[in-house]
């Protein structure tokens, strides 16, 4: 917590946030809700995404979402394109843009490419007319609050004082906004300077107004950066841990649900995190651990480097693990069978994509010529063939368009399949009328669980062969 200090903390009455993602967007919607009393612009230079969140379709889907922002939009929650105006008014700024893992160059495929980090930072130094505080909310590898703090001095006006605070986000997509309104902890790290420890104490206040202080952790920049890549890791390590198990259960019979159930007893371990998948996804599990991975390398500690690297080849291997057992289950060959995939999502109630398995899994199926029907209820067409024709891992859309078909229901992509995929565990999936499924379909029919969410039981029942990850290859 903020110690004494002799530097006043200023009272936080504007706040400004650049980039207006799943991250920024429903964060500061949260901070706009909870303090009718400070201002909140979101801005971003993508023009479609700022006219969506002015819009009645918010860009993003977030359950919860859009009934704070239409509670706070132009009252005291502002979304926008002019990003100077908003950087010149604000006493405190969350910069919030994407950090994705860098393509090309050094530390290529690890690294996170802080180009967006660094161009705002730069633009924030050269708008400011007043000092500010500077929030990183993007996950940024250690030290970056070092980098922005030399940028930020080197480029502004002279007299002008930048305090920066690291607040790394937790919050789950599908969950955000319960995550936010109560969320396990919030992280503020800040350097030990007397100026630091006001601005943290600014920023405590702020979430003062809803999130109880014991929760409210100060640390310093380093830990605080650091939190954020290793709360990832060890989640995602959980993942592939027990979907590592799910291996071995797979081949001697034993049930994954049951061993995750029994370990998640013991409180030391705890239930949360065991859920056997067809691998994790999301934006931030992989990006993480590669940054790391990248970190422990740079700090030459290819032991631990090796150690994390192991967690995304186990997710790697599960995606994999998964698409074999298909194919081998229907008889070694997936060629021009129709195969439903349910689910595109990388976790039920978001719409968002990002590394999401089902999206490897397709790829996969592309390869073995199979046609391919997906239905997810949150992602668009336009979406799902952005994902299977990224270029240089599949072929072009016209191919894709061939082989793949976006459907409108769980029933229209099951019907005259072979094979049905649970690829993201939308509890829709768990209600379909599966008796007219499995009248629509080709016969052996198919369900491959990559989620086990089914009750298989309850299929075979009808006269579907059921394969659920983690149960015993039962097919
Ligand atoms: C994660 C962290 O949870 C969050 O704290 C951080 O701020 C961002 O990254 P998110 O990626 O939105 O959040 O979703 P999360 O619920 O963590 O799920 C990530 C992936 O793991 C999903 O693909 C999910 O399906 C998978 N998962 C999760 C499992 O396979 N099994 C589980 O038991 C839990
Ligand atoms: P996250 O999941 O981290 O929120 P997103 O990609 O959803 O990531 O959102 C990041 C947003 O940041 C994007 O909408 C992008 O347009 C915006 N952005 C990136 N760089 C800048 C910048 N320099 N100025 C304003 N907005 C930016």
């Amino acid at each position: 917590m903020a110690s004494s200090s002799s530097v006043t903390p200023i009272k936080v009455t504007k706040i400004a946030c650049i980039g207006a993602g799943y991250v920024g967007g429903p964060t500061c919607s949260m901070i706009a809700h909870k303090c009718p009393h400070i201002q909140v612009t979101i801005v971003d230079m993508n023009q479609e995404r700022i006219d969506a969140w002015n819009s009645d379709t918010l860009p993003i889907y977030e359950p919860g979402l859009e009934e704070v922002v239409k509670k706070c939009r132009g009252k005291n929650l502002f979304f926008s394109t002019d990003i100077d105006k908003a950087i010149i008014e604000a006493d405190l700024i969350f910069v919030s843009v994407n950090t994705p893992t860098k393509k090309t160059g050094v530390g290529a495929g690890y690294a996170a490419d802080l180009f967006y980090v660094e161009s705002c930072t730069r633009r924030i130094a050269s708008v400011a007319t007043s000092s500010k505080i500077v929030v990183e909310k993007s996950t940024v590898p250690c030290r970056t609050a070092q980098s922005m703090r030399t940028i930020l001095e080197a480029n502004s006006r002279p007299g002008l004082r930048f305090d920066i605070l690291s607040n790394p986000e937790f919050l789950a997509e599908g969950t955000a906004m319960s995550d936010l309104d109560k969320p396990d902890r919030v992280l503020i790290g800040s350097l030990s300077t007397p100026e630091g420890r006001a601005a943290q104490t600014s920023l405590i206040e702020v979430y003062s107004n809803w999130v109880p202080k014991e929760k409210v952790i100060g640390t310093g920049l380093w830990s605080s950066e650091l939190t954020k890549l290793a709360a990832n890791a060890i989640l995602a390590q959980r993942i592939s841990s027990i979907n590592a198990l799910s291996a071995i259960c797979e081949v001697t019979g034993a049930d994954v649900d049951e061993v995750a159930y029994a370990c998640g007893l013991d409180s030391r371990i705890g239930p949360k995190f065991l859920k056997s998948s067809v691998g994790f996804g999301g934006s931030c599990f992989q990006k993480d651990i590669l940054n790391l991975v990248y970190l422990s390398e740079s700090l030459h500690l290819p032991e631990v480097a090796d150690y994390w690297r192991q967690v995304i080849t186990m997710n790697e291997y599960q995606k994999s693990r998964f698409a074999k057992t298909v194919v081998s289950s229907m008889f070694n060959t997936i060629t021009n069978k129709k195969l439903a995939v349910l689910g595109f999502a990388f976790k039920k109630d978001t719409g968002d994509t990002r590394e999401t398995p089902s999206a490897t899994v397709c790829r996969f199926f592309r390869q073995e010529n199979a046609k391919i029907s997906i239905y997810d209820p949150k992602v668009s067409e336009k979406q799902i063939f952005l994902d299977l024709t990224e270029p240089g891992v599949v072929d072009d859309a016209a191919a894709a368009k061939k082989q793949v078909t976006v459907c409108q229901s769980a029933m229209e992509a099951c019907t005259g399949a072979e094979g049905i995929c649970i690829l993201t565990e939308w509890d829709e999936f768990k209600q379909l009328d599966w008796p007219a499924i499995y009248k629509s379909m080709a016969k052996p029919a198919m369900v491959f669980d990559g989620r086990g969410i089914l009750e298989a039981d309850k299929l075979r029942e009808i006269g579907f062969k059921v394969f659920s990850i983690g149960k015993g290859v039962n097919l």
